[in-house]
């Protein structure tokens, strides 16, 4: 049957206060296209819109990268697309991109983002996969190698804010944690399986956690299904430690268990194995990591890649986000970007 009245205007979806607090009541954040001038301010004021991320060290990552017209490029983590956006118009025309991402949710959606904005398949790739097996994909794809390649490591600002993907401790969802929710265990699964002695180990080596052994006997007392759940856990579990930030221990908690949950070291160390073969000769590759357990092991690869003459040139230092970048952007906070030319 038809609507009967087909140009009635769709109500607001109802809540509370003069302005959407909850992720999904952010209808016109969801729509940038019908509400540009609504999502500019929130850009202005330095939040991220929902269902969107923000591309991070942007000019940074295009210098050192220096895409170039028809060039071969992979972004391992597409994201949102905002890398991938500025890489594709670097390499037109003729270049071709292979975007990469294991988030079955977001993918379509940012794929769907790109070719409106005018990449057809010939020019953009979207592949679904973890950027582990990257070497396997370019052996079909690209036999001689990418020119250009960009990790932007963690997870995408779209992830973090659905609180029903259960990276956020902000607002009640499952305790999932995964990238692919399709793929191994919510980390609650993963909770309910550790001892007390392996959660430990967990927080220390995934976070660097000062108050693991007390957290990880508090935290196997009585399961654990929600994101609330667990920050409420943990703040009480140090509500009598003195001189302790509890809300940082939320925070490292969270980020030791997704790192166990999508297994990101393997991949991580998988993928810095096999980067060299993945380069062509003055291949360029940049690494965004966010964490210190990500950036030891992106140094490490890169400085035993320069001794072994497989890079011809490293970063020196680590290169950091301007202040004028963390201030828009807070998120861009903690970034390091380490990059790597392969050598002739
Ligand atoms: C920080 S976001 C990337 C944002 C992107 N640069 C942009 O401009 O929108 C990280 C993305 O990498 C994906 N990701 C993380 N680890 C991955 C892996 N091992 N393999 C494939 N994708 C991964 C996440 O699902 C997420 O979408």
């Amino acid at each position: 049957m038809s609507d009967p009245q087909p140009d009635r205007p769709r109500r607001r979806p109802r809540y509370s206060g003069k302005n959407p607090r909850r992720f999904e009541e952010k209808y016109k954040e969801h729509a940038p296209d019908r509400y540009a001038a609504d999502v500019a301010k929130v850009l202005a004021s330095g939040k991220t819109p929902a269902g969107m991320h923000r591309p991070i060290m942007v000019r940074e990552i295009l210098e050192v990268l220096a895409p170039q017209p028809g060039e071969i490029a992979v972004d391992c983590t597409l994201g949102y697309g905002g890398h991938a956006q500025e890489i594709l118009s670097a390499i037109r025309p003729d270049g071709r991109l292979l975007g990469l991402d294991a988030d079955p949710l977001e993918l379509p959606k940012t794929e769907a983002r790109l070719r409106t904005l005018g990449f057809p398949p010939e020019t953009l790739a979207v592949h679904r996969m973890n950027f582990a097996g990257l070497a396997q994909l370019l052996s079909r794809e690209a036999p001689d190698g990418a020119d250009v390649i960009l990790a932007d490591l963690g997870v995408s600002s779209m992830q973090i804010d659905n609180p029903a993907r259960g990276f956020t401790f902000k607002t009640a969802g499952p305790l999932d944690l995964r990238m692919n929710p399709d793929r191994g265990q919510p980390a609650s699964a993963l909770l309910a399986t550790l001892t007390a002695p392996k959660l430990e180990r967990l927080l220390t080596e995934n976070a660097d956690e000062p108050h693991a052994p007390l957290l990880a006997s508090a935290l196997l007392r009585t399961p654990i299904t929600t994101t609330t759940a667990l920050a409420a856990a943990i703040r009480e579990a140090l509500g009598a430690v003195p001189r302790c930030a509890p809300d940082d221990s939320v925070r490292r908690v969270f980020q030791a268990l997704r790192i166990a949950v999508n297994d990101e070291f393997a991949a991580l160390d998988t993928f810095l194995r096999h980067l060299p073969g993945c380069l062509r000769p003055g291949g360029r590759v940049a690494i965004l990591t966010f964490h210190s357990g990500e950036d030891r092991r992106v140094k490490h690869a890169f400085k035993t890649g320069a001794q072994d003459g497989l890079y011809a040139e490293i970063a020196r230092d680590v290169v950091r986000p301007g202040a004028e970048e963390v201030r828009a952007n807070p998120r861009s906070s903690s970034a390091k970007l380490r990059w790597a030319r392969k050598s002739e």
